[in-house]
């Protein structure tokens, strides 16, 4: 009998959120491929369409409640359309996703990305029976459901690695541990054998992904003996030969130790930046938050990094509006910005999420008095991170060459400082993947433009 073969499905993946979402779908875009599928090169070419989703704040998970309309047209142009929505938004509106948008083949979690080819197999075999209906798997794992065998690195020199999953931090406006479920982080072993694979395949930079990195080894995917901090992690990875640089986010204040500190200021391969959300200058705010930390001992860090390690630079995310923040609150978070002077500040208009403690706060604010707010730091914000970006201006840096615009001529390749600033600069595409000295000639406030020396 002759055997039809039908051409392969190819998907295509959307995603949505914070670092970890895009990890993420780097893994799972290496398991469909382990399965046999192929990428799309667009969502117009694809059998398959996952979202992968973010629901941190209204504006996202708005932006996944427009995308859904336009799912809805494709498949009715493409009936044959494989349809997947996963992620964080998936984990807490998955009767939502059930109810109102039935042309959803399946949905998955945050914990079981791992079964996506099984669900794909399922609705497969349900369009042959006729029967019907959006395969629904939001489960929770209680074991290790880290495998990272086959990630679809989408950059060839700088690699995301996440090292711990979930939140047990609970701030009290974040939905994200009611998403991602409680702290777990992965075995130390594991992270060295990764590491060292890419360090074998030409990876020179790694990022070290988990929510509140710091707490690292707190409670591991398995039942273990096992000691390790995050500075002995950090210890570890940098002794791994080939890697050139380390950073990782997202720092937690409360949770960042002398130990790294010290070891930041020495080992050259971890960068000098980092990544440390404030969320408030405001004591009482702090409080409401939840944050477990007050501005003085904020501040205290800043000064300590800052005197251990000269050429720091900081960035921060910073929620104005919060519930009850009175103008004086306000203008404490302006004063600590400027105090600070980060490189880069990600402000955000608070935004309730059903569930958290904050939603049960009193004095929400208006969204007009949210958005003044909003506007008026980020004013200072763009200014300072004007300023110190022209503070390069004239300095020969090391840059690590991540890749090129082929198409250009003259400046094309694109690398960052160790202070995680873009940028770009001509130089041939031999140089992609090393560190180059560059000189920097111009400056805008995120990316600078140079020369290699
Ligand atoms: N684990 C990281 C990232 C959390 S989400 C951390 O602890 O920093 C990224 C950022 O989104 C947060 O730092 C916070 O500034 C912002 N965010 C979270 N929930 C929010 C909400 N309900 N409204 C507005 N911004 C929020
Ligand atoms: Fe959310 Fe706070 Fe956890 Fe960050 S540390 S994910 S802000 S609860
Ligand atoms: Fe969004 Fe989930 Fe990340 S809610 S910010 S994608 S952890």
């Amino acid at each position: 009998m002759e055997i039809l073969q039908t051409p392969l499905k190819k998907f295509y993946i959307k995603t949505y959120g914070c670092q970890m979402n895009f990890s993420e779908s780097e893994i799972i875009s290496g398991l469909l491929l382990r399965e046999g599928f192929k990428p799309a090169e667009d969502i117009q070419e694809a059998d398959i369409i996952i979202l992968n989703t973010c629901t941190v704040r209204d504006t996202a998970a708005n932006k996944i409640i427009g995308k859904l309309g336009e799912l809805k047209k494709l498949k009715e142009l493409n009936p044959g359309l494989i349809l997947g929505i996963g992620g964080c938004f998936a984990q807490a509106e998955s009767e939502f996703l059930c109810r109102k948008a039935p042309f959803l083949d399946f949905i998955f979690g945050t914990q079981n990305k791992l079964i996506i080819p099984d669900l794909i197999k399922m609705v497969e075999s349900s369009r042959i029976s006729d029967d019907y209906e959006t395969v629904l798997d939001i489960s929770v794992q209680d074991e290790s459901q880290f495998e990272y065998t086959d990630v679809s690195y989408s950059n060839p020199v700088s690699a995301w690695l996440p090292i711990m999953q979930g939140c047990d931090n609970f701030c009290s406006y974040c939905i994200v541990p009611y998403v991602r479920g409680k702290e777990i982080s992965r075995l130390p072993g594991d992270i060295i054998q990764q590491v060292s694979g890419l360090a074998e395949r030409g990876y020179k930079e790694i990022i070290l992904l988990g929510q509140n990195v710091n707490s690292y080894g707190k409670r591991f995917s398995v039942k273990t003996d096992l000691q390790v901090t995050f500075t002995e992690l950090l210890k570890n990875i940098s002794n791994i030969e080939g890697i050139e640089r380390i950073r990782f986010i997202t720092s937690h204040p409360k949770d960042l130790s002398d130990d790294l500190i010290d070891l930041m200021s020495t080992e050259k391969k971890i960068c000098k930046s980092l990544h440390l959300p404030v969320q408030s200058g405001s004591d009482r705010i702090l409080k409401l938050m939840k944050r477990q930390y007050t501005r003085e001992y904020y501040l205290g860090l800043i000064s300590k990094l800052k005197t251990k390690i000269p050429e720091i630079s900081f960035s921060t995310d910073i929620i104005v509006g919060f519930p009850g923040e009175t103008e004086d609150d306000f203008n404490d978070t302006v004063e600590l910005v400027k105090e600070v002077r980060y490189e880069q500040g990600y402000l955000f208009r608070f935004s309730v999420r059903t569930g958290t403690a904050a939603e049960k706060l009193p004095d929400h604010l208006s969204e007009e008095v949210k958005k003044d707010r909003l506007w008026r730091l980020m004013e200072i914000q763009d200014r300072i991170t004007e300023e110190e970006s022209r503070k390069y201006s004239g300095k020969t840096i090391p840059v690590l060459v991540e890749g090129a615009d082929f198409k250009k001529e003259g400046e094309h390749l694109t690398g960052r400082t160790e202070t995680n600033k873009i940028v770009i600069f001509n130089g041939s595409e031999k140089l992609i993947g090393n560190i180059v000295k560059v000189k920097i000639n111009r400056t805008t406030p995120y990316t600078l433009f140079g020369e290699v020396i």
